[in-house]
């Protein structure tokens, strides 16, 4: 016997009703129910949605341009549930999925994929020639720890104020795998994020009120206002 969906399995039986459901929990900020509705996201596992919530869910309501990059499963052409997740959340924003392989997204007119190495500026060039520079960033691309910090050096300098940059699954800044190592080399997205410690601190005013106490070397990162940095991922804020 076939069993029918039920409840509210049938009520969001179609995409448009999961759609019109998503953007309901998306304005709530559950983010954690938005992501059960799609599924095939392991952003649930790992335990980022509420750092989500905190750090990027105060801007949902605003009209942004947002790039993931890092689209649905290795070799596989289904987007998974990620940008259908953003798309919802960020109801007023444009949505733009970057990953080195061809992936099929169907997800409105917001939504737009590009087939883009993260480790190539030209790439990227060509993207943000295309669609613009972003106000969020995602990236959950090839987490290798030089291709991490190609696309950082490329799109951060040209972010506004205000733009939130996020960095996911740093674990791999360990594994040797992913050319990391324990302690993180200094080509890891780890020892990126440490020499943005050093580019908060180097803007207390502390240094400018008492020179005679020493002095701080320049910031790498001059336009870093704040890092916020959890197990696995870490949130970059423009100043
Ligand atoms: C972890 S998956 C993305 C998961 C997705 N963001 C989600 O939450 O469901 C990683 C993706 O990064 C892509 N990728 C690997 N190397 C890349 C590169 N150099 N540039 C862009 N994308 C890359 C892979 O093809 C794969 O689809």
């Amino acid at each position: 016997m076939v069993s029918r969906p039920r409840g509210v399995a049938k009520r969001l039986r179609t995409p448009a009703r999961r759609w019109r459901a998503g953007v309901l929990l998306g304005a709530g900020n559950a983010l954690n129910l938005l992501v059960r509705l799609y599924g095939d996201t392991d952003k649930l596992s790992h335990g980022y949605l509420p750092h989500y919530e905190t750090h990027v869910g105060p801007r949902r309501f605003d009209s942004m341009l947002v790039f993931e990059i890092g689209v649905g499963g290795y070799e596989s052409l289904t987007p998974g549930g990620s940008l259908a997740v953003w798309r919802d959340y960020f109801f007023r924003s444009r949505i733009v999925g970057l990953d080195i392989e061809d992936k099929l997204v169907r997800l409105g007119s917001r939504v737009a994929f590009e087939r883009a190495d993260q480790n190539s500026h030209e790439d990227l060039r060509a993207v943000v020639a295309r669609h613009g520079v972003p106000d969020i960033v995602i990236d959950d691309g090839s987490h290798v720890g030089a291709h991490i910090r190609a696309t950082f050096e490329f799109l951060w300098p040209q972010m506004r104020a205000g733009s939130i940059y996020v960095i996911e699954d740093l674990s791999t800044s360990y594994y040797p795998s992913y050319d990391g190592g324990d302690p993180p080399p200094p080509s890891s997205a780890i020892a990126l994020l440490q020499s943005m410690v050093d580019s908060v601190q180097a803007q207390d005013n502390t240094f400018d009120r008492y020179p005679e106490w020493g002095t701080r070397s320049a910031p790498a990162h001059a336009d870093l206002q704040a890092l916020h940095v959890y197990p696995g991922i870490a949130f970059i804020v423009k100043g």
